[in-house]
């Protein structure tokens, strides 16, 4: 028998020996290897879609800290560049999308070429599924259709200035169906992108939703909730064993209704929620990942790695992967990374 990895066990709602851990957005800036690489690359995009270089960043963190789970390396809004929307990636500005869109644009939008146009990725995903060590696990991702749709909704004038988002909850409450007629597009090209993802060899998915805690609890329910459920159930249609982690950030009191109405494997948890009030949020055998502040990382390692103990005791019970609150911040010390993954690797269940 195969043995099968930590991570895949703990998502599959077993009680793991360890608990597994992997950071959000583990690659990146804050690694002077990926700068380096990065400086190669004519532009992000462009590094996304290298797939050796995009490989090789994936597993930079992996070689370095041990992690049970590798991120594939690419972003959220590849999905908006594959339907025909510009994106650009603005040094210090955050990403933005050049057209602005109307009804007139989403109907240009074409979901026909995500497939091909995200060929790259599916490559990258096969190298790394030939270059990863056996115990560790590759994750594939997208963006929920409301966080991808915050950004293209902003257009022009996103970037670091934008923060609320105040044009895609506007346009939500101003143009409903043509919200509507957004996200179910977004639905469309998400469920055909995953798909895709697994078949090239992604063994569990992340959504990432990271601007679902700007919505009212209507608005969750419209935008966060139902498309995450459409996308879950298509997923488990075609693909009826591949875990998949929501991450719902800025949930809060909507959190349990997530948990129940997705029927994702595991929920993802932010830091600014308990770990104890979110355990009770689970549904049925769902495993929890998270919290830790990536300030906290930041500012003092020390304490970071004793609140790490903490979370892992709230852990003793439950399927549980260990996280972050949201994706590491570029100017984590690596040694404060060193000196967490340790004590990661330390802990044992029940002792
Ligand atoms: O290691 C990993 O986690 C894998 C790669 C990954 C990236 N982006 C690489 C990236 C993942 C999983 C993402 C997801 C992503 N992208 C999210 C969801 C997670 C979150 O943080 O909430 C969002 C909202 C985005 C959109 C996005 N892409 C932003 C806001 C930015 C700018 C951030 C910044 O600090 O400038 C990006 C660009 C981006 N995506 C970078 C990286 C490493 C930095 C680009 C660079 O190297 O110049």
């Amino acid at each position: 028998m195969s043995e099968e990895q930590l991570f895949l066990r703990a998502l599959k709602g077993e009680i793991t020996e360890r608990v597994p851990f992997w950071f959000m957005r583990q690659a990146g800036r804050y690694l002077p290897e990926y700068r380096e690489l990065r400086a190669t690359a004519n532009g992000f995009l462009d590094l996304c879609f290298t797939p050796e270089k995009a490989a090789e960043v994936t597993l930079q963190p992996i070689r370095r800290f041990g992690m049970d789970a590798a991120i594939l390396f690419s972003d959220i809004l590849v999905i908006p560049h594959a339907l025909g929307a510009e994106v650009r990636f603005a040094e210090g500005e955050g990403p933005i999308v050049e057209q602005t869109i109307t009804s007139d644009r989403i109907a240009q939008l074409r979901v026909e070429d995500v497939s091909e146009k995200l060929q790259p990725v599916f490559k990258t995903i096969q190298i790394l599924r030939q270059e990863l060590p056996k115990e560790t696990t590759l994750i594939g991702f997208a963006g929920s259709p409301w966080t991808v749709a915050c950004y293209m909704l902003q257009g022009p004038r996103g970037g670091a200035a934008v923060k609320e988002f105040a044009t895609a909850r506007r346009f939500a409450y101003g143009e409903p169906k043509t919200m509507q007629r957004l996200i179910d597009l977004l639905v469309e090209a998400t469920i055909d992108y995953l798909r895709l993802q697994v078949d090239a060899g992604a063994q569990a998915l992340q959504l990432f939703d990271s601007w679902a805690g700007l919505l009212t609890p209507d608005q969750f329910d419209r935008w966060t909730v139902a498309p995450t459920e459409a996308i879950v159930t298509a997923l488990k249609e075609s693909h009826p064993h591949i875990p998949i982690i929501g991450f719902a950030k800025g949930a809060g009191l909507n959190l349990a209704r997530y948990a129940a109405r997705t029927g994702v494997n595991a929920i993802g948890i932010d830091m600014q929620m308990e770990m104890a009030h979110a355990i009770t949020c689970r549904e049925g055998n769902q495993a929890v990942q998270g919290n830790l502040d990536p300030l906290l990382l930041v500012a003092n390692g020390e304490a970071a790695a004793h609140k790490a103990k903490d979370i892992l005791r709230h852990f003793e019970r439950v399927p549980a992967v260990f996280n972050l609150g949201h994706g590491i911040q570029l100017d984590t010390p690596i040694a404060h990374v060193e000196a967490l993954c340790d004590t990661l690797k330390a802990h044992r269940r029940n002792g």
